[in-house]
């Protein structure tokens, strides 16, 4: 049985297989936690981005981890809001979905996720906790034994909140953590 957890903290020291980068489509780094990833993981992390030759939105590529606790980094890149003609919802989810996928495909058995595209990408956090609940939900329902933890890290207080309400929604109880 696959367990959800919305965690308050730091993804970059977060002890699972796996850590999720918010990043953009050049995966050459930026602000927030992508920044963050890159300063825990060293220079070797940024080298290895280098060979990947970019992503796209919706897509996933997966990198070693380095300095991290987490053997590997999943790098996608979220919608930016507003602007992918009104397929933000399904390139968001398809971040969540292709994220589990290359983790289950590399054994990863617990991935931590940070709140994609909530920050410089501005999805609303109501609706963007509602998608990633319900994408990581289908998920489950879908490979119920690929991943036995799933972490959402979130980094405010605000985004705590929404992210349990959302937990509340798809999972029929409140989750603390
Ligand atoms: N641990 C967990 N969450 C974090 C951390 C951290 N160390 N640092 C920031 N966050 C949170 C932010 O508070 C926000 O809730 O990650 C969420 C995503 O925000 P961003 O990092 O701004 O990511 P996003 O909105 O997807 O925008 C991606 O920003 O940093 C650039 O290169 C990145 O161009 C890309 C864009």
């Amino acid at each position: 049985m696959t367990q959800i957890r919305i965690v308050r903290g730091d993804i970059t020291k977060r002890p699972v297989d796996a850590i999720v980068n918010a990043a953009n489509q050049t995966l050459l780094g930026g602000g927030g936690v992508d920044g963050a990833i890159h300063r825990a993981a060293g220079p070797e992390l940024l080298r290895e981005c280098r060979s990947l030759g970019g992503c796209r939105p919706g897509e996933a590529r997966i990198t070693g981890g380095y300095h991290l606790p987490a053997k590997h980094v999943i790098h996608t890149v979220g919608p930016v809001y507003g602007m992918e003609e009104g397929h933000e919802a399904e390139l968001l989810a398809a971040c969540y979905r292709h994220s589990l996928a290359l983790a289950a495909q590399h054994g990863c058995k617990s991935i931590a996720f940070p709140s994609i595209s909530t920050g410089a990408f501005g999805y609303p956090i109501e609706e963007a906790s509602r998608i990633a609940l319900r994408t990581i939900q289908e998920f489950i329902r879908e490979q119920p034994n690929a991943v036995t933890l799933i972490e959402i890290v979130t980094f405010s207080e605000r985004d705590q909140r929404a992210y349990q309400k959302a937990y509340g929604e798809f999972s029929g109880a409140a989750n603390g953590a």
